[in-house]
């Protein structure tokens, strides 16, 4: 395990990631949202997921920040979503964005809940997302197990490649993090070990994007 973002393993530190990811970081994220759509790694994951058939879908999304994925999987049919956040700081542009596109009925979001130590806190769903979110979480076999466990149907996450790039970009924000005394840290997980995780909670991969930033693994549970 090495570096995107979280905390230290066994770090218990509340404000772990409300101090790195902060209503800053979430302005800019849905300002380019509302003005450009969704990144293509983002349009991939939406793409992906719509082609295994969404149409009433449940969708759980762990970390989903403003909930631009959520936004687009409910304007392609999804029937409901349900975000998990451990930082307080997306809540007002999420609410925003919500409600320009007449969605907030259908969106449901909840603070402080860590699928991997509560998962009986939380309902199964028939899609599961994690986009930009196992680099940020120091025990990936607890919440992608966790995450496997709740998707009825498809389970989909990115993750940064461990290649020379991203180590080398990680290491130098995790010595920053320490030099600011945050707790947060982030890892660049083995993409093999990730999947094991996943088919051994039996679902299979469905679909691979390699990419030199942030690459895609989907996985659907076979009839
Ligand atoms: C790099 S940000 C990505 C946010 C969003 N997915 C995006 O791409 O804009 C990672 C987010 O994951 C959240 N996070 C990390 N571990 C989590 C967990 N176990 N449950 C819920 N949220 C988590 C953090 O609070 C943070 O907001």
């Amino acid at each position: 395990m090495s570096g995107c973002c979280g905390p230290a393993p066994g770090n218990t530190d509340p404000t772990r990631y409300s101090a790195v990811f902060t209503s800053r970081f979430s302005r800019s994220i849905a300002r380019r949202y509302e003005k450009k759509g969704l990144r293509p790694v983002e349009q991939r994951i939406v793409d992906f997921l719509a082609g295994t058939g969404i149409e009433g879908a449940r969708v759980l999304e762990i970390g989903g920040g403003a909930g631009e994925i959520q936004l687009e999987l409910l304007r392609r049919g999804a029937g409901s979503t349900e975000n998990l956040e451990l930082s307080d700081a997306y809540e007002t542009d999420a609410a925003r964005l919500l409600a320009d596109a007449g969605l907030t009925g259908r969106a449901e979001r909840r603070l402080g809940i860590d699928l991997a130590e509560a998962p009986d806190a939380v309902a199964p769903a028939d899609v599961v997302v994690l986009h930009r979110v196992v680099c940020c979480y120091p025990d990936f076999e607890k919440l992608l197990g966790a995450a496997a466990q709740h998707a009825r149907r498809a389970l989909v996450f990115s993750y940064p490649p461990p290649n020379w790039f991203n180590r080398a970009g990680f290491a130098a924000i995790n010595t920053l993090m320490r030099l600011l005394g945050r707790t947060y840290r982030g890892y660049t997980h083995d993409p093999a070990a990730m999947m094991a995780v996943v088919r051994r909670h039996g679902l299979e991969p469905a679909y691979e994007h390699r990419g030199f930033d942030f690459s895609i693994s989907g996985s659907v549970r076979p009839a």
